[in-house]
Formats: structure tokens, sequence, C-alpha cells
């Protein structure tokens, strides 16, 4: 019988780390619990000692969560581990993640200490943690580069501390799949102990080996996959949930392992991820790119059409993607629009959304010949993740041209009220964003701005994601439109909206 991995996943803490993922914690809680419908075993929901945002969000999720693991991170410090547990203490499961750099270079250039403080320290936090919560896992940052005599004589004090799980990170990603497999296998021989801790691997991904690698160190015996949605994170990303996932269901004849996870869930994961953070996914990223079941060549559409299994070895809808696109039009009824939506796995309990978004299906069916799944998961990926309107389009008029000064003519609803102003522009996305900065007397700057068709043909909508900084924090936004200027403005309004959230909250 398949052996069964336990899969752990820290998008809310190794993936928030990387640039342009930093997440609110109502978007942290929603992700979270889609991390939970997916069914991951661990939920890895922040650092507790790094901020009060971090505090707060591992808090919200702890609470949220009921049937997966929540863990903390913490260094191997007192006052680290305490901020977690106190974070943790509504959790269901909670578990307490503390670490100590092993590799000689992080040893005597970034702790300044020698390695048998670092043992001690180890030994010392995980005893301390151990009396706080029944399960402590302890990770030995750049294990992959410490020695490896050192690294099986610290396990072994861990687990004889009272660690139930030891994580032998490649913190830099700098091992091959054969030396980590080793390693693997090196730790199971010469720690005497090991029989009572899981073995757990977190691979980064610097020279594109993590899911390689952590697949190595599987085979090798290490039971606890460390993973994050869409492979984010630290500089070049973790191993992706969602490859380990499908590998493993894909060839079992080869790994003879097995993970709890549902894998028609990924794909509404790696949207939501998407969506929250305003950053797409690749086209030709494995599993969840645009591109990852799309054949185009004639002999490849010639094969699948004559069986399928010519050249797709798993099917879109094994990770819940469906590619029957037609299927509402202008004379559909709310009924049928609400059944795509559950359909879809959206909560339809919220009279106020499924109004609001029916409104905006019936404007875009009057635009579209028909209206998709991926349009209606757009509209509600749109709704879902906004914060109250404080600012709504009215309407616009843009004056633009190859040989003129664009110029944007905004209105904007404010409450009850109507706010105008005109603004001219470098081209009429630019006129539009500053005609929203006078009328909202929020002063901004544009960090990103990226558009896509969220499906094919010239009627299709356009998804704009913008990120804007003001005082020195980032905001991110989103607008779907079949007019890309109106989904321009759209996103940015979206952005402005938190902004003006964060500004009322303070
Ligand atoms: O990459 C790493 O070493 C980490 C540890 C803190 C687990 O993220
Ligand atoms: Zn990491």
């Amino acid at each position: 019988m398949a052996e069964r991995v336990i899969l752990f996943d820290t998008t809310l803490r190794d993936g928030e780390q990387a640039p342009g993922y930093s997440m609110n914690l109502d978007e942290k809680v929603r992700l979270a619990k889609q991390l939970e419908a997916l069914q991951v075993d661990v939920i890895e929901a922040g650092f507790a000692i790094a901020s009060d945002g971090d505090f707060k969000a591992i808090e919200a999720v702890a609470s949220a969560v009921k049937e997966c693991t929540v863990a903390s991170l913490s260094r191997a410090l007192q006052k680290d581990i305490d901020a977690s547990w106190s974070a943790l203490r509504t959790a269901a499961r909670p578990r307490i993640h503390t670490f100590i750099a092993t590799s000689p270079i992080h040893m005597q250039y970034k702790l300044k200490m020698d390695s048998a403080d670092v043992l001690d320290q180890a030994v010392r936090m995980v005893t301390y943690a151990r009396n706080l919560c029944g399960d402590v896992e302890f990770s030995a940052e750049d294990a992959s580069r410490s020695d490896w005599e050192f690294l099986y004589r610290i396990c072994e004090a861990v687990i004889d501390a009272g660690a139930s799980t030891v994580n032998i990170p490649d913190t830099v990603g700098y091992t091959t799949p054969d030396e980590y497999a080793a390693l693997i296998r090196g730790i199971r021989e010469h720690v005497p102990n090991i029989d009572k801790a899981v073995i757990s691997v977190h691979c980064h991904n610097d020279l594109g080996l993590a899911v390689a690698n952590t697949l190595a160190a599987a085979k090798a015996g290490a039971t606890q996959l460390e993973c994050t949605v869409n492979g984010i994170g630290e500089r070049a990303g973790n191993a992706a949930v969602e490859e380990l996932a499908m590998v493993l269901n894909t060839r079992k004849d080869y790994y003879q392992l097995e993970c709890g996870i549902k894998t028609s869930e990924i794909y509404r994961t790696s949207r939501l991820l998407s969506s929250i953070t305003g950053v797409a996914v690749q086209p030709n990223k494995a599993i969840v790119g645009a591109n990852a079941f799309a054949h185009e060549s004639g002999i490849h559409q010639h094969g699948i059409l004559a069986h399928t299994q010519t050249y797709e070895i798993m099917t879109p809808a094994s990770i819940g993607l469906h590619t029957n696109t037609m299927v509402l039009g202008k004379h559909s009824g709310r009924h049928a629009f609400v059944d795509h939506v559950k359909a879809l796995g959206y909560d339809t309990e919220d009279k106020s959304i499924i109004d609001e978004v029916f409104t905006q299906f019936k404007q875009l069916a009057d635009r579209k010949k028909s209206v998709s799944e991926k349009d209606i998961e757009a509209l509600m990926e749109n709704r879902t993740t906004a914060v109250p309107a404080t600012y709504a389009l009215e309407s616009f008029v843009i004056n633009s041209g190859n040989r003129m000064t664009a110029t944007a003519s905004l209105t904007l609803k404010f409450g009850k009220r109507l706010l105008s102003d005109v603004s001219t522009g470098d081209g009429p996305v630019d006129a539009a964003f500053r005609a929203i900065e006078r009328i909202t007397g929020f002063s901004y700057t544009l960090e990103d701005y990226t558009i896509h068709a969220v499906t094919g043909g010239k009627d299709a909508q356009g998804e704009v994601s913008v990120r804007i900084q003001a005082d020195g924090r980032t905001y991110k936004g989103r607008g779907v439109s079949t007019d890309v200027i109106e989904a321009s403005i759209k996103a940015c309004l979206s952005a402005v909206n938190r902004l003006a959230y964060e500004v009322n909250h303070e």
C-alpha cells in the first residue's frame, strides 16, 4: 500500500515573504479556508513575532481553520516561541515551528555562534516549546549546506527534547536530487531515534529544482513535504503544492506515495491566490498555467481527438478546470446563474453579493454573446476579494489619440454624492488614474499594471491588476470589463478603496 505523506503549506508564511505577495488579514483567512478545502495537512499561517499583522493573521487563521494543523514560525528564541503560542491559542491543532541555522556560514556570520552553542540553544528552545505545545517542529536552517554529522547530532538531540518533526531545508535552493536524497537516507540511517519523528523537507527553487529535490527526498523517506501554492516564496519560490500533488497522483506507480490533497480544488486555489495578490501565474506554469492543457499544434490536436491520452497525462477536470466554456447568455435567469455560481464552488448565501454579481453578469451578457465559467469566476473573485466600495465608477469619457494629449473625465459615486473631475495624462489609463487621484484626494504612484484576457475571442473580458503605493505601503486592485479602460479604472478604484479602508480603520 502507498505510504501517506503530509503536505505542509507555507504560502501564508514563506510565500507571503516574497515581494508583491503581501496579504491583509481577511485575504489570509480566505486563502487559509481554501487551503483547508484543498485538504493540505498543515497550514503555516505566519511568523508571529514578525509583526502585529502577522500575529493577528495567525490568530484569525487558527480560529477559522478546524481540519488542518496550524503552525507559526519562531526563531529558537523564547520571545518568538511565546508569541507563536499566544497567537495559536485557539487552534484546534496548534504547532510551534522553531528554527536555527546549522550551516558553517550562517553560524559564523549570521548567528556568531559555534556549533555547540547552536545545538544547546536548539535543545533548550525545543524543550521550552514542547512544554507549551504537544506538536513541535524543528528546522535546521540551511541544512543542505551543513555538516552532515552535525545535522545527525542536532536531529537526535531535538527529537530527544520533544520535536515530533525535523525539517531539513534546502534554504538557498543549492542541493540536487541525488545529493538531497542521500542526505535524507543519511538521516534515516544515522539518527538513532528518527523513528520518533517525521522527516520533513523544504526546498527553494533557486536552481529550478525545488519540486525535483522534494520528490527525491520523498522517495528516500521524507514524509512531510513543505510547499506553497503556485510555488511562491522567497526569491525563486518554494516547491509548488499543485505540482507535488499531481506528480504523486499521476506517478503513483513510481513513487508509491499518496497525499490527502483534493486535486479538484487545485485550480480554484491557484486562481484565488492570483486574484488576492494580483500576481498572475506564468502561462507555461505546470498544472495551473493557462497553457498547461492547451494543445495548439495540429498533430497534437489530431492525437487528442483520436485518444486524449496521446498527449494528455492528466485531465483538466482532475484539477478542477472545466473546459466547457459556453454556459450562460443574456436570457439566462437568476436561478440558472446561481446554479452555476454554486457549481463553481462559491458560497451563494450572501444575497447582496449574488445580487450585485448578477447585475454585473446581465451587463456583461449584453456586451458578450456567451458568458463562460471563467467570466463568472472573474466577476465572483472581483467581488469577493473587494473591500467596501468607498468610491465606485459612475461614468467616464476618454479622449485619446496618437497626436493629442489624452484626457479623462470621470464621475465617481461617493456615498450618495457624485464627484467629477478631469485630468490629462500620458495615455488614457494614466489620464484616468490621475483623475481618480484628483477626485479622491489620495496621492499614490503606480507600481505595477498587468492586463490579460479572461477568455479568448474579440469580446473577451480584460482583467487588469494594479499595485499602487502610498506612504510606503502597497495596495492591490483588480477590475474586469470587456472595455480595457473601464477594467483599468475599476482596478485602480479597488486599490484606492483598499487605501481608503486602511486610512479609515487606522
Ligand atoms: O527556507 C528555510 O530554511 C525556511 C525555514 C525557516 C524553514 O523557510
Ligand atoms: Zn524557506
